[in-house]
């Protein structure tokens, strides 16, 4: 059942291009997008003044990334809210808002309860859903199922993968049908994230040497990720997986937050990622990490082909396929979902089942 893998984990994170066809296919058509399956409308889309993205882990990154696309391509404001933070606040909502509940199990209990908590104050619901006739999928108004398939491994990757092209697609729609975007850059957004796929699997090829890499790591008792923007939500991510599997204390920090706290705890040996996919914020991130090298910090790097200057600092460098800035989240994130799988394996621990956790957090 593990299709030959060791872990379970490892077989999803290698589904992941197919995960994503799927995803993709379920709702383009002729090279664009048709989302009367999902169910929201034009006139609705139209009308949106505000989206909040409502959700837990993994999923809540997700909606991190899909601020800043929403808000770049449909220019419409998104707040993400933690769904246990959400459900207990005074719910101010603007007129004609969205709220976006996003959840691979679609059972989450602090997920479902803000979104009936959204729909008790009138306020429109979308759940970007994995889990067919889950309950967030039946209660939401519209629904848009990720094609991920079963995911056994409590870490979260294919279904991760498929939640962000799911917002990406939404982005493009709301842009477009928004007149934000014209049918051409709509179009060329579209082929774009049709290309995602083959850049996984081509990343995924490089696995040997992030395993080297990472095995290396097994002793660290600190982490830390760092990023800005976009890249800023992939450290979150890449994070949590190494927390959550590895044991290893970790933090993501937003690049440009460190000197004001966090940069006391580097020290010599500490190693500290940066993740520098956003072109116009490359320079920035890269001083920060200077920053901390000259306090002792090993670096690492997750960086786009042709930012070859990084070498001048990082001791070891990962270089991701060009993509549109917008969805560089997609393949940035691979290497670290590997990251962390490897560092666990060398620790010898259970990958698929980490102490303490469970799949689906059906309890407040
Ligand atoms: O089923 P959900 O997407 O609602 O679950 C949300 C989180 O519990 C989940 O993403 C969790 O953070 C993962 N174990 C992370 O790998």
């Amino acid at each position: 059942e593990k299709a030959g893998f060791e872990h379970f984990m490892m077989k999803e994170i290698h589904e992941q291009p197919k995960a994503i066809r799927d995803t993709i296919n379920s709702v383009v058509r002729d090279g664009k997008i048709d989302l009367s399956g999902v169910g929201i409308t034009e006139e609705e889309i139209q009308k949106l003044q505000q989206i909040y993205i409502v959700a837990c882990g993994s999923a809540y990154h997700v909606g991190v990334a899909a601020q800043y696309v929403i808000e770049e391509l449909a220019q419409i404001p998104v707040r993400v809210e933690l769904a246990s933070e959400f459900r207990y606040r005074r719910m101010l909502f603007a007129p004609n808002s969205l709220v976006i509940i996003v959840s691979q199990s679609g059972e989450t209990a602090d997920s479902l309860a803000a979104l009936r908590e959204a729909k008790a104050h009138g306020v429109k619901t979308l759940a970007i859903v994995n889990v067919v006739g889950s309950t967030i999928a039946r209660e939401a108004d519209h629904v848009f199922y990720t094609l991920a398939g079963p995911e056994i491994a409590v870490a979260t990757t294919k279904a991760y993968s498929t939640q962000l092209i799911a917002s990406y697609i939404l982005s493009i729609e709301f842009a477009r049908v928004r007149g934000m975007i014209d049918e051409d850059r709509a179009a060329e957004l579209i082929a774009e994230l049709q290309t995602i796929p083959d850049k996984i699997e081509k990343l995924l090829e490089d696995k040997e040497r992030i395993q080297w890499f990472a095995a290396k790591q097994m002793n660290a008792q600190n982490m830390f990720f760092i990023g800005r923007g976009i890249d800023y939500a992939v450290s979150l991510e890449g994070s949590l997986k190494m927390k959550e599997i590895s044991y290893i204390h970790s933090e993501a920090y937003a690049a440009g937050e460190l000197k004001h706290g966090t940069i006391s705890l580097i020290e010599p040996g500490t190693l500290v990622i940066g993740v520098l996919t956003q072109q116009d914020l490359y320079e920035k991130t890269v001083s920060n990490m200077v920053e901390c090298k000259s306090r002792g910090a090993y670096l690492m790097a997750l960086t786009t082909y042709g930012n070859y200057s990084i070498e001048d600092c990082a001791e070891f460098v990962i270089y991701i396929p060009k993509t549109d800035p917008l969805f560089a989240a997609s393949l940035a994130v691979i290497p670290l979902q590997l990251m962390g799988y490897y560092v666990s394996v060398a620790k010898g621990l259970d990958v698929d089942k980490p102490r303490n956790l469970a799949k689906s957090v059906t309890v407040e």
